[in-house]
């Protein structure tokens, strides 16, 4: 059989060294601070959790690790408008594929907008198939999806569902794994039962606990979903207190 490249991160460690601030931001998350070391699916990996529970704290810092800017887009962007560099990702130690990717692509829904105007100030679009500008939010970050990513890559790619209609993200989950398919591994963080679905792939959720796996049909996001809409006028009528 011969070795798979994939995955191309396969695991991270957190060696927190003695001058960490545990009262300071990111250290005082409490993902963070019980989070010991994360392995990798080869297909997808999902981070899942509440508002706030850490998750793009530890995607930018992996991505800062891997050498994208805080911002993201390829590696050869450079911007950084989004405050101070996270200083975590200098406690993550990263094993990787004795393969390196061929692609590598850092998506930020909340920064996607400052890439695109980076990458038509540079004249750099080729590869998106024109202006990202002149497309609506979800069709730009489609275009990113279908047109961008060659495969044989290493994406991340936080809350992309942000962009996205329900029918998107259907395209999206097949986009996924076409990509999948040829090579690729992506690791997401994401609120999307949909995305979630995808079975080639292993869920952490992070909370007070640290990371722990959690399956598809034992997260929040699938039965409060499926709760809701099974009963939405009950719920309606409980939440809202409606008569
Ligand atoms: N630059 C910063 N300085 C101080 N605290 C920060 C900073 N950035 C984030 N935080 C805090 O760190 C915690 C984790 O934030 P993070 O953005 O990683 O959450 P998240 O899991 O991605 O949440 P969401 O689902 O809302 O995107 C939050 O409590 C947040 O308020
Ligand atoms: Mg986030």
């Amino acid at each position: 059989m011969a070795l798979s490249a994939k995955p191309y991160l396969q695991r991270i460690t957190a060696q927190f060294g003695h001058d960490v601030d545990w009262d300071r931001h990111p250290y005082n998350v409490p993902s963070v601070r019980e989070l010991e070391s994360i392995s990798f699916h080869a297909d997808v990996t999902f981070f899942i959790g509440e508002n706030g529970a850490g998750k793009s704290t530890m995607l930018e810092s992996i991505a800062l690790a891997l050498g994208f800017s805080m911002e993201g887009g390829t590696k050869s962007v450079r911007l950084n408008t989004a405050g101070e560099t996270a200083p975590l990702y200098q406690s993550l130690r990263l094993s990787r594929s004795f393969m390196k990717p061929r692609d590598e692509y850092f998506f930020r829904a909340e920064s996607f907008h400052n890439v695109a105007t980076y990458m038509e100030e540079v004249g750099y679009l080729d590869g998106y198939g024109g202006s990202l500008h002149s497309r609506s939010h979800g069709e730009a970050f489609m275009a990113v999806l279908l047109n961008k990513f060659k495969g044989n890559g290493l994406y991340l790619l936080d809350e992309p569902e942000a962009a996205l209609s329900p029918n998107r993200q259907l395209a999206a989950l097949s986009a996924i794994h076409q990509l999948v398919q040829q090579d690729s591994q992506f690791i997401i963080a994401t609120h999307s039962p949909i995305l979630l679905a995808y079975p080639n792939a292993k869920i952490l959720l992070f909370d007070g606990a640290g990371v722990t796996e959690v399956a598809y049909e034992d997260t929040e996001h699938f039965a409060i979903t499926r709760d809701f809409l099974n009963h939405y006028p009950r719920r309606l009528q409980q939440l809202l207190e409606l008569d």
